[in-house]
This record gives structure tokens, sequence and C-alpha cells, in this order.
């Protein structure tokens, strides 16, 4: 026999021999009991302590909390997701209160902006919205709404409502030109504001041949509406909420 085969063969028993005492020493004595796995990892995992009590238990003594929770946007969000384990209180309030989350750092978890969330999903920009102030302040945890609708639209469209303040449209309200329904002050997202999409809009009022606004003492500078910017619509030439001629 070839000298290699020998060291192949030797080589081949070191190994099934480090398996058999392997097998014999470390192998946990439970295994296989049940299937292949540690049967009991069973047990392993049945002693350790129970941290969270789940919802049912909370509606014992907190039954107005959960009753107001369960008709609001939040009934799906366990009490446990934003109170923490809360067993041990469950079985034992008089060993303490779980922690609320009263500042600003945990509502965002959900609904900071996020463009993989679903579309529709309420979502702010926590640096941006309401800074300052804690979530709790304005909206109630177990029963979220947008509150206070601002009337104005500036109270979310700042910046359209800024660059408007300085320009020629100052007197122009907003809804002259966006058809807007009351419920897209509470529902942005699902509600929208029209966008004009006929030049004719424009017109109203710059058209050669358009009555002056009973509403507006300015003297509008008038255009042909035939020739004037060859047919396309004046957005793209004049910003709306600046309009310059230049
Ligand atoms: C056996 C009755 C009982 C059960 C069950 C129970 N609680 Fe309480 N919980 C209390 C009592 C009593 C207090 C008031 C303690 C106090 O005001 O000092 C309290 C207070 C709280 C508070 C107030 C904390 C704060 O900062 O004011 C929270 C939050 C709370 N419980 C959450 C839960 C949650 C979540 C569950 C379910 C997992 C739960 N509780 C289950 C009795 C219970
Ligand atoms: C979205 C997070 C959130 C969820 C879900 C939630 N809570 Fe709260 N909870 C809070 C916050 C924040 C406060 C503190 C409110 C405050 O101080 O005004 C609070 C306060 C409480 C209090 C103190 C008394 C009160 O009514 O303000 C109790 C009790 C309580 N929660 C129980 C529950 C129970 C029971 C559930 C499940 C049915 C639950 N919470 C679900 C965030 C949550
Ligand atoms: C575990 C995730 C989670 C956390 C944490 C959470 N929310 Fe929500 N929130 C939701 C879900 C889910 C909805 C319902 C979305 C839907 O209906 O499409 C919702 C809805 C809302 C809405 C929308 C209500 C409306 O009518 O448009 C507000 C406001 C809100 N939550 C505020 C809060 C505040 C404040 C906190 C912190 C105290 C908080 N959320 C913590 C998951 C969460
Ligand atoms: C000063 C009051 C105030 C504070 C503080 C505040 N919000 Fe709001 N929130 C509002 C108002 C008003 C609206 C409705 C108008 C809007 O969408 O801006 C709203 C809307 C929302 C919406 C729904 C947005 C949508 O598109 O439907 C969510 C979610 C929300 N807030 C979460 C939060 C969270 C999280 C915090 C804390 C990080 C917070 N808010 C702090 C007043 C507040
Ligand atoms: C509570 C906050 C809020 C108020 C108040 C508000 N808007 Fe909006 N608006 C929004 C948000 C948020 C969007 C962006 C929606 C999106 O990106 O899908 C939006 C979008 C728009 C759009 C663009 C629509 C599009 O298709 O791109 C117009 C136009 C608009 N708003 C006009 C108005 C007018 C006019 C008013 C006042 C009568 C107003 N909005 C009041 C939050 C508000
Ligand atoms: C003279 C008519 C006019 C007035 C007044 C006007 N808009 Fe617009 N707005 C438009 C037109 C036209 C567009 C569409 C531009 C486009 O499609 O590119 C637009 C677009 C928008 C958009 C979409 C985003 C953007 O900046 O293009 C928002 C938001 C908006 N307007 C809000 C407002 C608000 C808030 C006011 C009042 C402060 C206002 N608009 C006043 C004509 C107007
Ligand atoms: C309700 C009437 C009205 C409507 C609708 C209207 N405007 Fe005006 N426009 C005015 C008034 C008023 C002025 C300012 C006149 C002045 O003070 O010189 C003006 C001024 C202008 C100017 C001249 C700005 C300058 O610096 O001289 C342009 C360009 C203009 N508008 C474009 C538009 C466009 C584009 C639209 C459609 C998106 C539009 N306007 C819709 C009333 C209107
Ligand atoms: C292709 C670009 C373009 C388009 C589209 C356009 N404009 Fe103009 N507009 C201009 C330019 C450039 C000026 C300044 C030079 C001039 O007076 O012809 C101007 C000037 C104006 C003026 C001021 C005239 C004066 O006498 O001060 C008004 C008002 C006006 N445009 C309204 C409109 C309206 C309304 C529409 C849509 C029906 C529109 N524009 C479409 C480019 C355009």
């Amino acid at each position: 026999m070839p000298q290699q085969i020998k060291r192949l063969v030797l080589v081949f028993a070191l190994i099934v021999a480090g398996f058999l005492v392997a097998r014999h020493f470390l192998v946990p004595p439970t295994f296989g009991t049940l299937g292949h796995y540690r049967a009991a990892a069973v047990d392993t995992v049945a002693s350790r302590p129970i941290r969270y009590a789940g919802q049912q238990v909370c509606a014992d003594c907190h039954d107005d909390v959960v009753a107001e929770k369960a008709n609001s946007r939040h009934s799906s969000v366990a009490c446990e997701v934003c109170h923490g384990p809360a067993a041990k209180h469950a079985d034992d309030p008089d060993s303490g209160v779980p922690p609320a989350p009263r500042d600003r750092s945990k509502c965002p978890l959900c609904h900071g902006y996020n463009p993989s969330r679903p579309t529709g999903f309420p979502q702010i920009d926590p640096q941006a919205h309401n800074p300052a102030k804690p979530c709790i302040t304005c909206h109630k945890p177990h029963q979220p709404v947008t509150p206070n609708v601002p009337g104005e639209c500036s109270a979310c469209h700042g910046q359209v409502a800024m660059t408007k303040a300085l320009s020629a449209h100052a007197p122009l309200a907003c809804i002259r030109c966006h058809e807007t329904p009351e419920e897209h002050k509470i529902n942005p997202r699902q509600v929208v504001a029209s966008k004009p999409r006929r030049r004719e809009l424009c017109g109203q009022c710059h058209a050669k041949d358009a009555e002056q606004p009973a509403d507006i003492s300015e003297a509008i500078p008038r255009i042909s509406m035939g020739s004037h910017g060859s047919g396309l619509v004046c957005w793209q030439c004049h910003y709306p909420h600046h309009p310059e001629a230049k």
C-alpha cells in the first residue's frame, strides 16, 4: 500500500475518533428525545420570567384606558409597546408603575418620516413638526386625533404664504386659485387641495377683456391670451406665488 494512503487512513481514523468523543461528551443528554433538537430547551424557555402581560390583563384595572384606545387609531398598538413590559406591575401594582413615554423620543419611532412606510401612514418630521413641545401636549396618546386644526393655510404652507405675501399676488387669497375642502386641514394627505390646470384661471384677471374683480383695487396688467406665452400654461414662466414680469 502506498505510504500516502496509510497517512490518509490515519487522518480519517482520527477524525472519526474525535467525532465519537465529541458526541459522547458534548451533545446534551436530551438531544433527540423529541426530534432533532435539545428537548430540555422547552423547559429552559418556560422557566424564564414572564415580562409582558398582554393587553387583556390591563383591562382588569384600566378598563377606561382600554375602552378609549379600542375606538382610536391606536387600537392596533399594544399597551406595552409604549409602557414597556408590565407583567410585574399587573401582578402587583404596588411594586411600581410602568413608565409612560411623556417626552418626544418615543412617538417618532413609528411616526418619524421614513420613505419605506406605507403610503398614507401618518408621518411627521420630528425636527420640523411643532418642535420643543412634547407630543402629548397636543395629541392624546390613547386617542390620537389631529387637534386644534389651524384655520390658516400658512400654518402648514409657511414658505408659500411668505413668498406670496411679498409678491404682486399678495392681495389674492389662496382659495382663489386652489379649491380646498375643509377636510384638507385635518387629513392633508388623504384629502388634497386642487391645483390649477388651465391658463384660463389666470385669464380671469389678466386677459385683455377680463373684468376688474370687485375686491381688487390695483390696476391689473393685461395680456393677450391668444398670443402671450405661446399657449403654454402660465406657470411655465411665472411662479404663481411670486409672479414677476421681467
Ligand atoms: C391589578 C390591577 C392593575 C393591572 C392588572 C394593571 N394596572 Fe396599571 N396601575 C394600577 C394602579 C392601581 C395604578 C396606579 C398607581 C399609582 O397611581 O400610584 C396603575 C398605574 C398605571 C400606569 C400609570 C403610570 C403613570 O405614570 O401615571 C400605567 C402606565 C399603567 N398602570 C399601565 C398598565 C399596563 C400597560 C397594564 C397591563 C399590562 C396595567 N397597568 C395593568 C393597577 C393595575
Ligand atoms: C402610543 C403610546 C401609548 C399606548 C399604546 C398606551 N399608552 Fe398609556 N400612556 C401613554 C402616555 C404618553 C401617557 C402619559 C399621558 C400623560 O401624562 O398625559 C400614558 C398614560 C397612561 C396612564 C396614566 C393615566 C392616564 O390615563 O393618563 C395609564 C393608566 C395608561 N397610560 C395605561 C395604558 C393602557 C392600559 C394601555 C393599553 C390599553 C395604554 N396605556 C396604551 C402612552 C401610551
Ligand atoms: C408602535 C407604533 C406607534 C407608536 C409608538 C405610536 N404610534 Fe401613533 N399611530 C400608530 C398607528 C398604527 C396609527 C394608525 C395609522 C392608520 O390608521 O393608518 C397611528 C396614528 C397616529 C396619529 C394619527 C391620527 C389621525 O387621525 O391622523 C397620531 C396623531 C398619532 N398616532 C400620534 C402618536 C403619538 C403622539 C405617539 C406617542 C405618544 C404615537 N402616536 C406613538 C402607531 C404608533
Ligand atoms: C403644538 C401642538 C403639536 C405638537 C407638540 C405635536 N403635534 Fe402632531 N399635529 C399637530 C397638529 C395641529 C396636526 C394636524 C396638522 C398637521 O398635519 O400638521 C398634527 C398632526 C400630526 C400627525 C398626523 C400627520 C398626518 O399626515 O396625518 C402625526 C402622526 C403627529 N402629528 C405626530 C406628532 C408627534 C409624533 C409629535 C411629537 C414628536 C407631535 N405630533 C407633536 C399638533 C402638534
Ligand atoms: C394641517 C396642515 C395644512 C393646512 C392647514 C393646509 N394644508 Fe395644504 N397641504 C398640507 C400637506 C401636508 C400637503 C402635502 C400633501 C402631499 O404631499 O401629498 C398639502 C398640499 C397642498 C397642495 C398641493 C397639492 C398637490 O397636489 O400637490 C395645495 C395646493 C395645498 N395644500 C393648498 C392648501 C390651501 C390653499 C390651504 C388653505 C386653505 C391649505 N393647503 C391648508 C397640509 C396643509
Ligand atoms: C394666482 C393663483 C394662486 C394663488 C393665489 C395661490 N396659488 Fe398655489 N399654486 C398655483 C398654481 C398655478 C400652482 C401649480 C404650479 C404647478 O403645477 O407647477 C400652485 C401650486 C401650489 C402648491 C404645490 C407646491 C408648489 O409650491 O408648487 C401649494 C402647496 C400651493 N400652491 C399652496 C398655496 C397657498 C398656501 C397659497 C396661499 C398662501 C397659494 N397656493 C396661493 C396658483 C396659486
Ligand atoms: C384674482 C385676480 C388674479 C388672478 C386669478 C391672477 N392674478 Fe396675476 N395679478 C393680479 C394682481 C392684482 C396683480 C398685481 C397688480 C399690481 O399691483 O401691479 C397681478 C400681477 C401679476 C403679474 C405681474 C407681476 C409684476 O411684477 O408686474 C404676473 C406676471 C401675474 N400676475 C401672473 C399671473 C398668473 C401666472 C396667474 C395664474 C396662475 C395669475 N396672475 C392669476 C391678479 C390676479
Ligand atoms: C413662455 C413664457 C411665458 C408664458 C407661458 C406666459 N408668460 Fe407672461 N410674461 C412672460 C414674459 C417674458 C413677460 C415679460 C415681457 C413681456 O411683457 O412680454 C411676461 C409678462 C406678463 C405680464 C405682465 C405684463 C405687463 O404689462 O406688465 C403678465 C400679467 C403676464 N405675463 C401674465 C401671463 C399669463 C396670465 C399667462 C398665462 C395665460 C402667461 N403670462 C404666460 C413670459 C410668459
